[in-house]
């Protein structure tokens, strides 16, 4: 097994109202979020930000009073010393169809960054990248910053090709990309865990990366462990707060105690997490 190296901690969170650049559908219920936001500290792969459901008006808002917690996808440096951090989201319930209706120009609250980033596989390393639902948002950046240095693969899964967030710009960091869909309307018919046993099967593998659907990510959890191989999962829990205040966000261990997903996640070493206890 390769040894993970050591990462710089974290830039501190900062609480900003951020001018929606586009908000826009990408097909399907996914949508694409760019937020230009004054004094963003820069974050690191695998970690959140907390998104007011909506936009922020003149009269303020309190229904839904809790912000959403959102993967940065990925982040630009913009005009003025500003950046541009872009969030790819699935309309689920209340709050993101809220988040649809935020126009450019208008405002949105962001907390963040927050949460422990994925730590760096070591040079050469070989790792896998799988990525499921709205946990494929988590990964970009991964990919990205594990490319520069050692050999990603990338598979990916979702219900259909219209579920699929990001298919094209995954494809354009040319690293080998296997993406199933349940309905066989894009790549391998099935479960993206099949194309993860046969890499596996291959021996040569390092490291394993999953965000996804909590079955997923137990099911990649427990192939892992059963070939061997480290794996790293990104939780991706209901939080209230964002940064370890409420307690609502709590993950069973197996020693019987709690972490909380906002604050000690919400990425973790897969054995660090007892899976009959999440929801
Ligand atoms: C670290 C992390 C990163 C994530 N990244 C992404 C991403 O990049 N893209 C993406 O699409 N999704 C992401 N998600 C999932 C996303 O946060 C949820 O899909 C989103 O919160 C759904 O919000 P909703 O209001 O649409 O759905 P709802 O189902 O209406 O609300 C979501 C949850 O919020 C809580 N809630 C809502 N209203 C109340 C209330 N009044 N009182 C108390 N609790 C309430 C409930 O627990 C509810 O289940 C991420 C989640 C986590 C934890
Ligand atoms: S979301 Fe409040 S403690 Fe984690």
């Amino acid at each position: 097994m390769t040894s993970i190296p050591s990462q710089a901690a974290p830039a501190l969170a900062i609480r900003a109202d951020a001018e929606v650049v586009e908000n826009r559908s990408e097909g399907g219920a996914n949508h694409r979020l760019r937020l230009r936001v004054q004094g963003w500290p820069g974050s690191t792969p695998g970690q959140f930000v907390m998104l007011s459901p909506g936009s922020v008006g003149e009269v303020r808002r309190d229904d839904p009073l809790l912000p959403r917690p959102m993967a940065v996808y990925r982040e630009h440096p913009a005009a003025g010393g500003a950046a541009e951090v872009e969030i790819l989201y699935r309309v689920e319930g209340r709050g993101t169809a809220l988040l649809t209706e935020s126009a450019p120009g208008e405002a949105i609250r962001i907390v963040g960054p927050l949460g422990q980033p994925f730590p760096l596989a070591a040079a050469a390393a070989r790792c896998l990248v799988v990525g499921g639902g709205t946990g494929v948002a988590s990964l970009y950046g991964l990919v990205e910053a594990l490319a520069a240095e050692s050999r990603p693969e990338v598979l990916l899964g979702a219900r259909s090709a219209d579920d699929l967030m990001a298919h094209d710009d995954f494809a354009a960091l040319g690293r080998p990309l296997v993406v199933t869909t349940e309905d066989g309307s894009l790549g391998e018919t099935g479960l993206v865990t099949a194309p993860l046993e046969r890499a596996l099967a291959r021996g040569d593998v390092d490291t394993v990366y999953s965000c996804g659907p909590t079955p997923m990510m137990r099911a990649c959890a427990e192939l892992a462990a059963a070939a061997g191989v480290r794996c790293f999962v990104s939780l991706e829990n209901n939080m209230a707060c964002g940064f370890g205040a409420c307690l609502g966000c709590a993950a069973p261990r197996p020693a019987g105690d709690y972490a909380l997903v906002c604050r000690d996640g919400p990425v973790f070493e897969a054995s660090e997490i007892a899976w009959d206890g999440l929801p």
